[in-house]
């Protein structure tokens, strides 16, 4: 997919903050052999080696672009490679994802693939959105259901794989992992307007649908600011963004 780093930056202290969440969640241990699967351009991933010291961290990505930002922030303990975080090999001592993991499918299956690559006493610590039922949500696969946009994009919607917080305590718990830990948080950005709301979507959600549209895009993106000038209206505009948050570990 072709990600665009500069306007998924265009929000990057409120995308910030649950990494920070997710980091307090990880046991530091010297020596650990860890990946952060979706690192995006590299500067949380920066952060999550720094806190994890002599650690070999791996930053992968399926986004050339992504990983042509990371590439700067590369050190002798930390390198960046692309591939498909769903399809993880090798063993670790710590999987980490911070926003990346609804990017791939069938998480019944997927969590379960990535628990059996940790190595004993590992941990895994994902974050997901699980932003998906909001009205910017709604209104995006409404209006993309809608001509001219359903005929171009041939009925294509992408609906979040993300799963319910009981639905992964209970995968992680079928899995045989300890110290299971499984929380759903509000993060409360106050934004601008409602026009700031489709710009932060169209760092993310709209990604795939950008993809398939070409030059049609910016249609698109102006019959969902019209939608969200209705559903929002009043400056500034409240964003209440859910995610979910998980940690366990492999017992020893
Ligand atoms: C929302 S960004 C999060 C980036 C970073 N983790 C952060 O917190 O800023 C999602 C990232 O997941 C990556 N991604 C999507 N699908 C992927 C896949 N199947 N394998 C690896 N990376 C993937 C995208 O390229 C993008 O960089």
């Amino acid at each position: 997919m072709p990600w665009d780093p500069t306007q998924y930056h265009r929000f990057q202290a409120e995308r910030s903050a649950p990494f920070f969440d997710l980091l307090a969640l990880v046991e530091r241990r010297p020596n650990l052999k860890a990946i952060d699967l979706g690192c995006g351009t590299g500067e949380l991933t920066r952060q999550l080696a720094d806190a994890l010291p002599n650690s070999a961290v791996t930053g992968l990505d399926s986004s050339a672009q992504m990983l042509e930002k990371a590439a700067a922030f590369a050190s002798p303990g930390m390198h960046f490679e692309q591939g498909d975080q769903s399809q993880l090999t090798g063993e670790w001592d710590l999987i980490f994802s911070n926003a990346a993991l609804q990017w791939s499918e069938n998480h019944p299956d997927l969590i379960p693939r990535l628990y059996r690559s940790l190595a004993p006493g590992g941990q895994i610590a994902v974050q997901v959105p699980s932003n998906h039922n909001h009205v910017s949500h709604q209104i995006y696969r409404e209006t993309a259901s809608a001509e001219p946009f359903q005929s171009i994009l041939k009925g294509f919607q992408r609906y979040a794989p993300v799963l319910s917080i009981d639905e992964y305590a209970s995968l992680l718990f079928e899995c045989g992992a300890e110290d299971i830990i499984v929380f759903e948080k509000i993060y409360p950005h106050i934004l601008e307007d409602s026009d700031a709301v489709v710009e932060w979507i169209s760092g993310t959600a709209l990604v795939p649908y950008f993809e398939r549209l070409g030059e049609q895009k910016e249609d698109l993106v102006k019959a969902i600011r019209e939608k969200m000038r209705d559903a929002l209206p009043g400056q500034p505009v409240f964003y209440p963004f859910r995610r979910i948050l998980f940690s366990a570990r492999k017992p020893n």
